[in-house]
């Protein structure tokens, strides 16, 4: 009896993970995110599910799987779970030879006769926000070289986590040296609160008192976050953008699924649009519409007038 109420109150070991059952999960994850987990990183998934089941109290990872295919409770599930499943790293200006192709390349000679035009902008798999907030900063600073202009930049991610932290636009104080001086002037400010000399709490100073920082409030507003699974790209709300980005996502997805993919988000670009992926992430992709743009350093595509 001592024993079974144990059982029922904190679960037993996780068992090692059969090739199976390995299968089974490497499926379902493919199925619904597009994310390949080649046998290599069977150790990876197997430590996220073991934290994600002691954290849900469950010790069969069978159980747990048909858990996750059992209706809305299963789904409500699937939403930590995906979280967990995914990689988030990113960074702050993450490739620069990409950004100076779109701020120096691309965009003046696109705005060039339609100088108040809006861009539109998509961070295609923008994790924690970095990425969406890197955009802003460089398009606020190549369009405000460039005349007036507004712009705006849709966010999107399968992680629910991931987009309540770019929402929340703070990072650790350690991320500004990410930043380009000239762009954390500009447009970052520190956060937080520390000891102030009267034994009460105080804003900070400056970065070096700050233990975290925040994007300037008229950035913030420009970047918007949506939960999207690419993989649903076909009927994707947004149309005719300008700009699309996508970097470090594709790279998961298996060969045969990204050709597909990559076209679906080719048709949402405006003629002169241009297609930003990670060098060296696709090979051979072509598509009648798409003109390649930049050097061997880049992998950029600018969709024909
Ligand atoms: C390694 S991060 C890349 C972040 C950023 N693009 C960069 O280059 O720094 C990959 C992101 O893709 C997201 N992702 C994976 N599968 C996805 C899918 N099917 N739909 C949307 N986002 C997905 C993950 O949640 C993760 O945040």
């Amino acid at each position: 009896m001592r024993q079974a109420l144990a059982n029922w109150t904190t679960p037993g070991p996780v068992p090692a993970m059969d090739d199976a059952t390995f299968g089974r999960w490497v499926d379902l994850l493919e199925r619904r995110t597009g994310v390949v987990v080649p046998p290599g990183r069977k150790a990876f998934l197997v430590a996220a599910l073991r934290t994600r089941m002691r954290e849900a109290g469950k010790s069969s990872f069978e159980a747990y799987f048909d858990e996750i295919l059992d209706g809305p409770r299963g789904a409500i599930e699937w939403a930590t779970l995906v979280d967990r499943l995914t990689v988030h790293q990113t960074h702050f200006f993450r490739h620069p030879p990409s950004l100076d192709l779109v701020a120096r390349d691309w965009l003046p000679a696109y705005r060039a006769g339609q100088s108040d035009a809006p861009i539109h902008a998509w961070s295609i798999g923008c994790a924690t926000g970095e990425e969406a907030f890197t955009l802003a900063m460089v398009l606020d600073r190549a369009m405000a070289a460039g005349g007036r202009g507004y712009y705006g930049i849709t966010a999107t991610d399968i992680s629910a986590a991931a987009l309540a932290v770019g929402r929340g636009a703070t990072y650790p104080v350690a991320k500004l040296d990410e930043i380009p001086l000239s762009y954390r002037e500009a447009y970052c400010a520190p956060a937080g609160e520390v000891f102030a000399e009267d034994g009460g709490v105080r804003a900070p100073r400056g970065f070096e008192e700050a233990d975290s920082f925040t994007i300037a409030e008229p950035l913030r507003k420009r970047v918007g976050f949506v939960q999207f699974n690419l993989l649903d790209v076909a009927r994707a709300p947004l149309k005719r953008l300008d700009l699309i980005y996508c970097q470090n996502v594709l790279i998961y997805f298996a060969r045969e699924r990204r050709a597909g993919l990559l076209q679906a988000i080719a048709d949402l670009l405006k003629p002169g649009g241009l297609l930003v992926l990670g060098a060296g992430e696709v090979l051979g992709f072509n598509h009648p519409q798409l003109t390649r743009l930049g050097g061997p350093q880049t992998l950029a595509f600018r969709r024909n007038a």
